[in-house]
């Protein structure tokens, strides 16, 4: 039985529509751009998921930025509590001395944040802050504070606007709950 035949079976529900997204984003990008005025801060887009966000939240930005990636991997996090994150690709910038944003798309555990956050600390950025569109934090096994975020979702399997099942719905414009 192929993955991609379930996926298409799946009904899927617009719950945050393209243009209440457009609205928000441009509501945190105005956050950030008072926030970092005078200054060039790094965005650091944790992959894949956040490209859609970071890329329309910086085009957004009236301030310079510069922008970098990273990969990480999670084990056990969906199903023990000791769940370890492993970065697969690093990001290529330096950023001692840097004001560091991290951008993702959601937030769920927080094990993948809370790792990020305390390495790229560690490397000597002059700020850390975290920006995600989406908060369940219902699901929330490590603590993590997000300085800005787009919608606070209690449950619901998301797709969309960069989030996926099965590496499926990446490409919706707005952010569905996919229904059996
Ligand atoms: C998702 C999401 C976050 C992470 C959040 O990525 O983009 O990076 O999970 O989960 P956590 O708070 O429980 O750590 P995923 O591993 O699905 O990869 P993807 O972005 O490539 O879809």
């Amino acid at each position: 039985m192929g993955g991609k035949g379930k996926v298409d079976a799946l009904k899927r529900e617009v719950l945050i529509p393209e243009a209440a997204i457009r609205k928000r984003v441009r509501e945190i990008a105005d956050q950030i751009s008072n926030d970092y005025k005078g200054t060039e801060p790094l965005l650091v887009g944790i992959l894949k998921g956040s490209i859609i966000f970071m890329a329309d939240l910086m085009r957004a930005l009236s301030i310079p930025v510069q922008m970098d990636f990273m990969r990480a991997a999670s084990y056990g996090s969906k199903m023990a509590s000791s769940g370890t994150v492993r970065v697969t690709k690093d990001i290529e910038l330096p950023i001692q001395g840097k004001p560091v944003i991290l951008i993702e798309d959601i937030v769920d555990s927080g094990l993948t944040l809370a790792y990020i956050k305390e390495l790229l600390e560690d490397r000597g950025a002059a700020s850390l802050k975290i920006c995600a569109l989406i908060d369940k934090r219902e699901r929330r096994e490590q603590d993590v504070s997000l300085d800005y975020c787009g919608f606070q979702i209690k449950e619901g399997f998301l797709v969309g606007y960069g989030l996926d099942c099965n590496e499926e719905y990446r490409n919706l414009p707005e952010i569905c709950v996919l229904k059996e």
